[in-house]
């Protein structure tokens, strides 16, 4: 049985990374992410031209990591619906395109977890949702 609102329980409320963690690793994740993508030949070219920290490119990312790990939802608020496979398919994201992307991703993980001294629960939660989105991401 589980107790009634507001009533005692042994079980804490859930949180999120968000509330956790504040806004700040998600900027940082979403800024160095596209750091490493702007420098990386494998991919570049599927992406905008401008990847620097103020870009539009950067700005999503971040609205939409902040939101999915329970942040304010400025990113549905500005475009909607996130339907991340839908946006992805005009872009030939194949295993290989997945694997650089995802080595960007999990190089940028790092970066933020030693500069925003991430424990291990958030370091591993953040790398399983980077590693099963990208892959669910491939449509080629
Ligand atoms: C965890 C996995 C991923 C997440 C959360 C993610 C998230 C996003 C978001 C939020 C956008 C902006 C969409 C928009 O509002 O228009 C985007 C764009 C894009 N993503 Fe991903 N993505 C992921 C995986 C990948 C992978 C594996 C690739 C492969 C190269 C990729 C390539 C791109 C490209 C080319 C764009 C367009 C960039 C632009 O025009 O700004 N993404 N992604």
């Amino acid at each position: 049985m589980h107790a009634p609102d507001g009533l005692a329980s042994n079980t804490p409320p859930a949180t999120t990374l968000f509330e956790r963690l504040g806004p700040a690793p998600f900027a940082r994740l979403a800024a160095e992410l596209y750091r490493g993508i702007d420098r990386d030949a494998r991919i570049r070219s599927m992406f905008p031209e401008d990847l620097g920290p103020e870009s539009e490119a950067v700005r999503d990312m971040r609205e939409f990591l902040t939101q999915f790990f329970g942040g304010p939802a400025e990113y549905s608020m500005r475009k909607g619906h996130p339907r991340l496979r839908a946006r992805h398919m005009r872009f030939p994201i194949d295993q290989s395109a997945r694997d650089a992307w995802l080595e960007n991703a999990l190089a940028a993980l790092a970066m933020v977890v030693r500069e925003h001294a991430l424990d291990e629960l958030a370091r591993r939660e953040i790398e399983t949702y980077l590693v099963r989105t990208s892959q669910f991401m491939m449509n080629r």
